[in-house]
């Protein structure tokens, strides 16, 4: 990794290590949670594609991944407030145990989106797990069964999360130094 992707980083909030043992923690507990369940992961590209690739790994069970790609935030740093499906699953939802697998709920208006268009799809269950969950005013109320941690409202980079499509291969979650996105 270069030296200046780093510099676009004003601090570390969670390490390549917490990270890691962190989703090890949400892997074993996806594990007890769905023993002998038919267990469908849905993951929201882009930013959830590393977490996802984590988790699942973590999780040891007979599974089946999907995608669906959704739009919120654009380049910028603020949510638009609208949210657009791009991709679908190609999976058939009813009848199965899906989990959302998501790398931040912060106005909380795409997984509201989500869990409303995947409910209607008659799922056996539907929950998710996200890896941040952040501290914002006015989030929609998502009942989150797996988090991973509890994030300041600051703009985060790494591990999935991008500004601007960069970051996303961090190995760590920082925060973005204010003057980049000036
Ligand atoms: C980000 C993030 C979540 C969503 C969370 O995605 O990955 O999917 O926004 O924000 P919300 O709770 O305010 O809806 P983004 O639209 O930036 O796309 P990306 O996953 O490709 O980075």
């Amino acid at each position: 990794m270069s030296t200046c992707e780093h510099e676009g980083v004003e601090r570390i909030l969670f390490t390549q290590e917490e990270l890691a043992r962190r989703v090890t923690e949400m892997g074993a507990q996806i594990t007890a949670d769905y023993a002998g369940k038919d267990l469908l992961v849905v993951s929201v590209l882009r930013g959830a594609a590393i977490f996802m690739a984590d988790l699942v790994r973590a999780i040891e069970l007979p599974l089946e991944m999907d995608f669906m790609a959704v739009s919120s935030y654009g380049a910028g740093t603020t949510s638009s407030g609208v949210v657009r499906i791009l991709k679908d699953v190609t999976s058939s939802i009813e009848g199965r145990h899906v989990l959302i697998a998501e790398d931040v709920l912060d106005s909380g208006l795409t997984l509201r989106a989500l869990v409303d268009e995947l409910a209607s799809r008659g799922p056996a269950s539907l929950a998710v797990a996200a890896l941040l969950r952040k501290d914002v005013p006015n989030q929609a109320e998502i009942a989150c069964r797996y988090v991973g941690f509890e994030c300041p409202d600051e703009f985060v980079v790494g591990y999935g999360l991008d500004y601007a499509e960069r970051y996303r291969n961090l190995p760590f979650i920082g925060v973005l130094r204010q003057d980049m996105t000036e």
